[in-house]
């Protein structure tokens, strides 16, 4: 069973993303276990002229958390109906160095939650779309947005959370099952390592065109 990695997309004290992470190991299949990473606030804005060898220590614990988990589950808000740049700055870095990025080979789950009715939904596509094409494999269907989020998640008193959606709750246990299901299955893997290869023959391709030319 894999180690997941939970990465809330919103640094509000109260945030409903971060309490639905919190949910998660009460809807996961027995054995899945969560680490929860909170140093997105610490990095700086990304900068190609910071991104050395050695990168600032916020940007080297997230890619050592990332590379320490087969599987991770962001759980973000939607600002402007888009991805928000909290996020979004944590992915460049993660994306990042080029040649093996931090986030690559990963199995993710992307979860939104808002106090809205209906909205949610292209800050799950965002993330998808971006995350897709750093090769790693989201978990595509069924896609969840916890909706009233102010309304259904609700604190326990014990500095925990119960998640009052029953269908919520039910497509979220799903897609945890998936998350496993594909972890153990390597597709991740599969992906990124097929890529390597298939990126080396085109760079061969273009090396023998350079040397014909
Ligand atoms: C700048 C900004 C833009 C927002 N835009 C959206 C939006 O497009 N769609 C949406 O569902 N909620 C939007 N909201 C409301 C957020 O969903 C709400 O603040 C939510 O509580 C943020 O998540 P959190 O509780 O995890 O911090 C926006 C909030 C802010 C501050």
């Amino acid at each position: 069973m894999p180690r997941v990695l939970a990465v809330s997309g919103s640094l509000r004290k109260d945030s409903y993303n971060s309490a639905l992470l919190r949910v998660l190991p009460s809807l996961a299949p027995a054995g899945m276990e969560f680490d929860f990473f909170e140093g997105l606030a610490e990095l700086p804005l990304y900068c190609e002229d910071l991104d050395t060898e050695h990168p600032p220590a916020a940007v080297r614990r997230l890619r050592t958390a990332i590379a320490e988990h087969d599987a991770i589950v962001i759980a973000t808000p939607e600002y402007l109906h888009a991805l928000p740049g909290v996020v979004k700055n944590a992915l460049d870095w993660a994306s990042r160095p080029v040649s093996a990025p931090a986030l690559s080979g990963k199995v993710v789950l992307v979860l939104v939650a808002t106090p809205g009715r209906a909205f949610g939904f292209r800050s799950l596509a965002d993330a998808a779309q971006i995350i897709n094409a750093l090769r790693n494999v989201v978990v595509p269907a069924p896609e969840v947005v916890v909706n009233s989020a102010q309304q259904v998640l609700v604190a326990d008193g014990d500095g925990g959370w119960r998640l009052e959606d029953p269908a919520a709750r039910a497509f979220i246990g799903v897609q945890l099952g998936i998350m496993a299901d594909l972890v153990e299955a390597g597709v991740a893997e599969a992906v990124e390592s097929s890529f390597q290869r298939r990126s080396a023959e085109l760079a061969q391709f273009f090396a023998s065109r350079t040397a014909t030319s």
